[in-house]
This record gives structure tokens, C-alpha cells and sequence, in this order.
């Protein structure tokens, strides 16, 4: 009786499972039908465009498996040590630009420098950034990494403003070598001979010049709260998007929570005291001062949106810098000739400062030309943002190749940095390319901190930052780093932290 009633409950399930198999593959093949039909119509239609003068098709790819897209290879090659090879690949297959499928959505992917350029320059706003909708949330409505226009322009134009001033460079100066110096001494102190994680360290220094920069907080309790908080935010940038009680979502806008309280009150308490300086000290005052001359509003932007978007500056900063402070020490140990030089270079200066009893000034830093050539090196071959991402707000043409409105463009500066026609031997870690004729900083073929409308605010501030760390390192310390590697997903890190032990320089090396 029993046996019979399994067999049946068997045969039963299985004709279930045969049936539900069937259904999902007529679901799966009609669906494949539709999506084929519908990406097929959008790629040969004519764009309809004000002036209407927009003709082309859209570049050749492959949409890969129905609804999956083509977004496993691509997370799988983030994995491996040359993320690029899912570009590269397309690249010689389809051309430099190509169309793909990734995430659930139709994209194209460009690897050419000049059609990311005039993405970068968007003008006319074609472009919007495009974000997850759970990255969206996180950011807030108003954040400056997602608002566009006459509003993203003036607050762009702010901060950026403020932190190129030399002014404020020459301010924040003495404060990077104070802290680069405290931490420092307190690695030497407490771990003399003992392994230190840099990634970690370079957290720190990184961490407490941001909230320097932006709210003027003092290393100390509240940094301390203000760090907490804010790598329980960050977690939820790169989650599982389901928000209840105990997710990491749900924690991390919580932890953004107490920093709007946080930074709210701090916004609140300077707002009474804004007339008593003549120039801003930070971010706060340089958003609370503003008038709305620039946009024509004159009108003052409200508290709670300086307030959210301070915290949302802090975003593209946190982990791209200490990251490429971590890198530039990983190329300099595997890079022995490299590493020499750069200490000579940085020796003179020492010694120059030490002989003359001057204080250093911003611009010493910035004049150490090879030490800005190993930075510019370690920032191309790194990569720390592979790519950008936006969403075309109506159909554009860019070198014979269509955009339709609605879908979105993937610009690769990972493929630029990494391209045999962009630099010879491209995976090689080389800083005397810089001193060639035809390769400079300033090309669209070099964009690790993007470009035109929303180039990084604080590209000066890194470079900066990065030179008066390395310059107090090598002039100070020896250090041996262990064995470790470079990880690409889904962020650029070490994957054990970057171990080194580090041993103060003996005074004969400073004579
Ligand atoms: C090595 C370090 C850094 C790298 C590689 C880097 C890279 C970038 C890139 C590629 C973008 C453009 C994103 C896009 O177009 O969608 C960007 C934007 C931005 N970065 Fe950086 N960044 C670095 C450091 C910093 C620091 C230290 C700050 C903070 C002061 C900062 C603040 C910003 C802000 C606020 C934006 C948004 C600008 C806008 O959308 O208008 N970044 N960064």
C-alpha cells in the first residue's frame, strides 16, 4: 500500500516536474521571442530626436542568455587578474564599442577614449548616472553622485572650487603631515619588528582627513562614532537588496541615519557662527555660505540637503584613497628601481627641509616629479574606478554609433588605461612612461578619476594626500611587504590587507 502510494506520489511528481519544465521552457523561449524582437526593433529603428537628425544603429554585442544578459562572464572575469578580458574579448569581436546585456539591462559598453570623452562631457545632459535601486536609496534623492543639472553643477562647483584652492590646500597641508605622522609613529611604537595591515592604516589617515575636509572633526570620539558608522553604511552599497531587521541593508540605513543626526546637528550649530570667518574652513561652510548667485536661484540650499550630502561625499572618497596609498606601496615593493629613485627623490627634499629649517609647503609635494609619475602609474594600472556608468536621456549619436534613449553606457577607463594603443607594454608597472613624449595626465586616454561634468572634486586633495604620505614613509621608515595580491571585485583592494612590517630609518641615512 505504502509502495503504491510513493509510486503514484512519484509518478506524480514527476509528471508535475515534466510539466513545470515544459511551461518554463515555452515561458523561457517566448520570452527569449519577445525580448529578441523588442531588442531587434530598438536596434534598427530611427531614433526620434528633437531635430531628428540622429541615424544609425546601435553598435554590434551580444545580448547573451535571456534575462541573465551576459552578467555572469562579466562578474566572473571581475574575479580573475585581468577583469579587462571581458572587454577585450568583445573588443576584437565587435569593435572597440559593443553592446551587451548586464544586470537586466540592455548596455553599451564603450573602450573607446574618444566616445567615453563625450559621455564624460555631457553636454546638453544626455547623460544621468545609473545606479542599483538599492545604491539609490542609500544615496538619497539629492546626493551630488545622482543629481543632475543647474543644482549638481553648483554643488560640484563648490566643493570643487574649494578643494583646488590653494588656499585651503596650503591649510590642509599641515594637517595631512600631522596626521600622516602621528599615524605613523604609533605603527612604528607599537609594532617595531611586527606585521601591520596597511590597507587598515591607510583607512585611518584617509578617514580622518576626509572628515577633516569636509566637517572639520578632530581625531577623537566623534571620528571615532563617525568611522563605525560609516563602514556600516558603505556595507550596504554592495549587498543583497532586501531591507528588514537584520539585513545589511537595513543596518547600513540605519548607520546613515545617526550620521544625518550626527552631521545634522554640526551643520545647525555652524550655521550660527557662519558670519564670524571671513573664509570657509570646510565643506559646511562652504555650502552654507553659498547664495544661489551662480544658478540665478539666490536662494541658500536647506539644511538637510547639505547635510545629506556631506555624508554622500564621503562616499567616493573613503576607500578610493587609502586604496591607491595602499597600491602605490605594493608597486614600490615589487619595484626596486622604482623604489630607489623615488627615495632619492624624496631624500633631497628631506634633506633640504631638514638643512634649511623651513616648514614643508603643499607645492614641495606636488613638485616631486617622479613621485607624482609613480602615483600617476599606480592610478592607471590599478584602476581603482574601473568604470562609469549612465543612462541616456534620449537617443544620441557618438561616432556613428546609436544610444537609444533609456539604455545605459558602460565608459571602461580600465580598457583605455589597459590598451596596447593607448601605452606599450600596458601591464607593466612603469613610471618613466609618463617622461615620453605624448603621454600626459591630462589626456582623455588617462581618466582613473573620470572627467568632464563630474571629474573627481577630489583629484588635488588625492594627489596630495598620496605624495605627503609616501614622502614621510620612505624618508622615515624600511618596510618588507609579504606575500599578497591584487583583488578586482567588487572593489579594488589587497586581498590580505597588504602586510608589511615596517623598522625606523637608522640616522645614517638622513646624513
Ligand atoms: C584616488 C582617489 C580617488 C579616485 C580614483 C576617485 C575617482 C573618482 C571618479 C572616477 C569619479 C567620477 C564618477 C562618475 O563620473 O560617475 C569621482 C567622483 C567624485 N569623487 Fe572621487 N576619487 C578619488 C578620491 C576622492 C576623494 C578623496 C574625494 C573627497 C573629497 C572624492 C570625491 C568625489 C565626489 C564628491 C565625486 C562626485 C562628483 C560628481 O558627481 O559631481 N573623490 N571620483
Amino acid at each position: 500500500m505504502e509502495e503504491k502510494t510513493w509510486e503514484s506520489a512519484a509518478a506524480a511528481t514527476g509528471s508535475g516536474l515534466d510539466l513545470a519544465i515544459v511551461i518554463a521552457t515555452a515561458v523561457m523561449v517566448a520570452a527569449a521571442g519577445v525580448w529578441l524582437v523588442v531588442a531587434r526593433r530598438k536596434e534598427t529603428r530611427k531614433p526620434d530626436n528633437d531635430d531628428g537628425e540622429i541615424d544609425g544603429r546601435v553598435p554590434r554585442g551580444s545580448s547573451g542568455w535571456p534575462l541573465l544578459g551576459e552578467t555572469l562572464d562579466f562578474i566572473a572575469s571581475g574575479y580573475t587578474s585581468r577583469p579587462v578580458s571581458f572587454m577585450e574579448k568583445r573588443k576584437s569581436l565587435y569593435g572597440k564599442v559593443f553592446k551587451t546585456h548586464l544586470l537586466g539591462k540592455p548596455i553599451i559598453v564603450s573602450t573607446d577614449p574618444e566616445v567615453n570623452k563625450v559621455v564624460l562631457l555631457n553636454h546638453g545632459n544626455i547623460f544621468v548616472p545609473s545606479y542599483p535601486k538599492s545604491v539609490t536609496e542609500l544615496f538619497g534623492k539629492n546626493s551630488i553622485l545622482q543629481m543632475n543639472g543647474s543644482l549638481h553643477k553648483r554643488v560640484h562647483a563648490l566643493i570643487g572650487t574649494f578643494l583646488k584652492s590653494p588656499l585651503h590646500k596650503a591649510r590642509l597641508t599641515a594637517h595631512i603631515q600631522n596626521s600622516v605622522r602621528r599615524s605613523l609613529s604609533a605603527w612604528a611604537d607599537k609594532n617595531n619588528g611586527l606585521v601591520i595591515y596597511l590597507q587598515d592604516h591607510a583607512k585611518q589617515i584617509a578617514f580622518e582627513v576626509l572628515v577633516k575636509v569636509l566637517l572639520s572633526v578632530e581625531p577623537g570620539q566623534d571620528l571615532d562614532f563617525m568611522k563605525r558608522e560609516f563602514e556600516e553604511f558603505m556595507k550596504g552599497l554592495i549587498c543583497f537588496p532586501v531591507k528588514f531587521p537584520g539585513t545589511t541593508l537595513y543596518k547600513s540605513l540605519k548607520a546613515k541615519g545617526k550620521l544625518l543626526k550626527m552631521v545634522g546637528k554640526m551643520v545647525e550649530e555652524r550655521k550660527k557662527e557662519i558670519e564670524k570667518r571671513d573664509d570657509p574652513i570646510d565643506a559646511i561652510d562652504v555650502l552654507l555660505r553659498d547664495t544661489g548667485e551662480s544658478d540665478g536661484t539666490r536662494q541658500r540650499l536647506p539644511l538637510d540637503f547639505i547635510t545629506s550630502n556631506l555624508i554622500e561625499m564621503m562616499i567616493p572618497g573613503e576607500e578610493t584613497l587609502p586604496t591607491a596609498m595602499t597600491l602605490v606601496v605594493k608597486f614600490l615593493s615589487d619595484n626596486p628601481v622604482t623604489l630607489a629613485q623615488l627615495v632619492e627623490e624624496n631624500m633631497k627634499l628631506r634633506m633640504r627641509k631638514l638643512n634649511s629649517g623651513e616648514e614643508y609647503i603643499w607645492t614641495d609635494y606636488m613638485s616631486l616629479s617622479f613621485t607624482q609619475n609613480v602615483i600617476s602609474e599606480t592610478l592607471r594600472i590599478a584602476n581603482i574606478i574601473n568604470a562609469v556608468w549612465r543612462k541616456a536621456q534620449k537617443d544620441v549619436k557618438i561616432k556613428g554609433h546609436l544610444i537609444p534613449k533609456g539604455w545605459c553606457v558602460l565608459a571602461s577607463l580600465t580598457s583605455v588605461h589597459m590598451d596596447e594603443e593607448n601605452y606599450e607594454n600596458p601591464y607593466e608597472f612603469d613610471p618613466w612612461r609618463w617622461e615620453k613624449p605624448g603621454i600626459n595626465i591630462n589626456s582623455s586616454k588617462f581618466t582613473p578619476f573620470g572627467g568632464g561634468q563630474r571629474l573627481c572634486p577630489g583629484l588635488e586633495l588625492s594627489r596630495l594626500e598620496i605624495a605627503i604620505f609616501l614622502h614621510h614613509f620612505v624618508t622615515t621608515y624600511r618596510w618588507v611587504a609579504e606575500e599578497d595580491e591584487i583583488v578586482y571585485f567588487p572593489t579594488v583592494k589587497m586581498r590580505r590587507k597588504l602586510p608589511i612590517t615596517i623598522t625606523p630609518l637608522a640616522v645614517e641615512h638622513l646624513l
